[in-house]
């Protein structure tokens, strides 16, 4: 079965079940500025989750583009795809779990209107319970009376059977469905059945979601107004599965783009590389063509870095950096994509990426520059984005000897770093992302840059914490403040309130920002490309840079009148303050 057959099955037969067909929504979210991108097909229906009126009614389907960025690294594996579409079908407010599980079997098993799979290749999960909702018997019971036998269900924790798009949000425990890959996987145990999907011998196609609570700052809260359902099945897996594929890079979807791939590379050829390609120059095509362009920040940064991984990748492959391997390879998925995604035969689109080709490799001839007057391939990798595979060939061709055990050693413990921190790092250390704590939050870099002037340039931050009434900073320091110091601190701070200063964030590479000077925890761990938020005055002359996630006002004209309310020892040579902003 063909990809675009399993798209319009999915639809019509929820139509038939009197959902509302709508279109996807833009990859990058309307309304909601604390996503770069809809990483689910929940994301651009929260507002209706949470009880307003949707236009269509209460039972919607759709296929929803995604994009997700968060583990590039991944990506070249059998499962990882930066963009995916989700097949979803919607009821807010109106059935419940008796409709979505009988609906979910029949469309899995039914050979006319679903995709006919053997139900002897299902395993089901169910929510085991916590202290935040029971062990869902109804959702047992209901695959039970549908003929699934007792011993295909499996009750799984909050961790894997809790489905929630962050730290606040609608959420609820969630029953996922899982396809025997290899045909003779069998009955298996708990055990086993977790086993066989680290393997890949089963693999997840379909998550139902019974979202009837919500979550605030990481904590359940309670329920919501109405009892809704968000299902998800990933078109790319579901399409190997209907294909007899281990991946979706030998489905229609791509296979076609990995095979010219192929041709193009010939000896050089490596599946990994491919797979790279394929997958980021999709995704830049989406990303374009929903309005995002190449940029040092935010939406467009991760753009910027997509088409990037993809060139480098191409390099690996042996292919010319002149060659704009990477735009022709887009336009390969122009004609597989268009007639579901019209958005995609803008003509500005090759252009974007071709563009941004050039650029690179104007940045690539810069690294090279470098790597002649003798800098460390581990700077030229991090800062330049320069490959190891191009410094080796380059070195050699000048008879430069590189000790690349050292730079692997590096590498290594940069990725570690990178990795460990990615996550934890861009939420910004805040308790919850409300106006106040926002504020406070701009005012603390503030403080930290005021110490640094007023009492010492030797002053570093240990630690922090905001809640919606206060700031804490803990930062080094070898004397409990004098009043005079903290009189100056205090003005320091409120007369920079005043100059109405901008709050910039940058994203740049990790040797970069520290390069720059720019402030760090002490202790902490970063990855490889981070976010700095400067202060700065209108001639960008600044006042505070800080490694930070955010988030943080425009500008500092936004904070009120800035108060220390105490100052104190923490420990030997870590003092603490406590302040306002009234
Ligand atoms: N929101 C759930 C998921 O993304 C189901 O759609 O898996």
């Amino acid at each position: 079965m063909q990809s675009n057959e399993i798209r319009s099955r999915f639809l019509k037969f929820f139509e038939h079940r009197g959902h509302k067909i709508i279109p996807s929504a833009s990859l990058v979210p309307e309304n909601d500025p604390s996503v770069l991108f809809n990483t689910a097909g929940m994301q651009p229906l929260v507002p209706y989750l949470l009880g307003q009126e949707h236009p269509m009614g209460k039972r919607i389907v759709d296929v929803q583009k995604c994009v997700r960025t968060g583990d590039l690294e991944d990506i070249g594996d059998n499962r990882h795809f930066s963009f995916f579409e989700m097949m979803g079908n919607w009821s807010l407010g109106d059935y419940f779990k008796e409709d979505t599980i009988k609906w979910s079997y029949e469309f899995l098993t039914s050979k006319e209107e679903g995709l006919g799979l053997d139900p002897k290749r299902l395993y089901f999960t169910i929510f085991e319970g916590d202290e935040n909702a029971p062990f869902d018997q109804e959702a047992k019971d209901l695959w039970m009376s549908l003929g699934v036998p007792e011993h295909r269900i499996y009750a799984l924790p909050a961790e894997d059977n809790w489905w929630s798009p962050g730290d606040n949000g609608p959420c609820g425990p969630c029953s996922e469905m899982f396809y025997d890959m290899t045909g003779d996987v069998g009955d298996l145990t708990l055990e086993g059945f977790i086993e066989a999907n680290k393997k890949e011998d089963i693999i997840e196609i379909w998550n139902d979601v019974f979202m009837e609570y919500e979550k605030e700052n990481g904590k359940v809260i309670g329920k919501l107004k109405q009892k809704n359902v968000d299902t998800g099945a990933g078109l790319e897996r579901i399409t190997a599965v209907m294909q007899g594929k281990k991946t979706a890079y030998e489905t229609d979807l791509l296979s076609g783009v990995m095979n010219s791939i192929k041709e193009k590379a010939g000896e050089k050829y490596n599946e990994r590389s491919a797979r790279i390609i394929t997958d980021h120059s999709r995704s830049a095509m989406f990303l374009i063509s929903d309005g995002v362009i190449p940029a040092n920040k935010d939406q467009g940064y991760v753009l910027r870095r997509l088409i990037r991984r993809a060139v480098m990748q191409a390099h690996n492959l042996g292919i010319s950096l002149k060659d704009h391997f990477v735009s022709n390879t887009m336009l390969a998925f122009v004609d597989i994509y268009k007639d579901n995604y019209p958005e995609i035969t803008n003509s500005n689109i090759f252009k974007i990426i071709s563009d941004e080709e050039d650029k690179f490799a104007t940045t690539l001839e810069h690294g090279l520059k470098e790597f002649e007057k003798g800098v460390d391939p581990f700077i030229l990798a991090t800062t330049y984005g320069f490959p190891i595979e191009l410094t080796l060939e380059l070195a050699q061709e000048k008879g430069i000897k590189i000790d690349v055990e050292d730079f692997s050693k590096k590498m290594t413990e940069h990725q570690k770093l990178s990795q460990t921190s990615s996550a934890g790092m861009f939420k910004g250390g805040l308790a919850n992302h409300n106006e106040k704590t926002i504020r406070l939050h701009t005012a603390h870099h503030m403080l930290l840059a005021a110490l640094q002037e007023v009492v010492s340039p030797d002053i570093k931050q240990k630690g922090s914490n905001i809640t919606e009434e206060r700031l804490r900073i803990d930062f080094t320091c070898d004397h409990k403040l004098t009043d005079e110091e903290k009189k100056k601190v205090e003005d320091l701070v409120n007369e920079k309130i005043k100059a109405g200063l901008n709050v910039v964030r940058r994203e740049m590479p990790f040797i970069e920002a520290e390069k720059i000077g720019a402030q760090m925890e002490f202790g902490a761990k970063y990855p490889e490309v981070v976010s700095v938020y400067f202060i700065e005055d209108e001639k960008g002359s600044p006042f505070s840079k800080e490694f930070c996630g955010g988030p943080h006002v425009s500008n500092t004209s936004e904070l009120g009148h800035f108060k220390i309310l105490k100052e104190e020892a923490v420990s030997a040579g870590v003092r603490r303050i406590k302040a306002i902003l009234e």
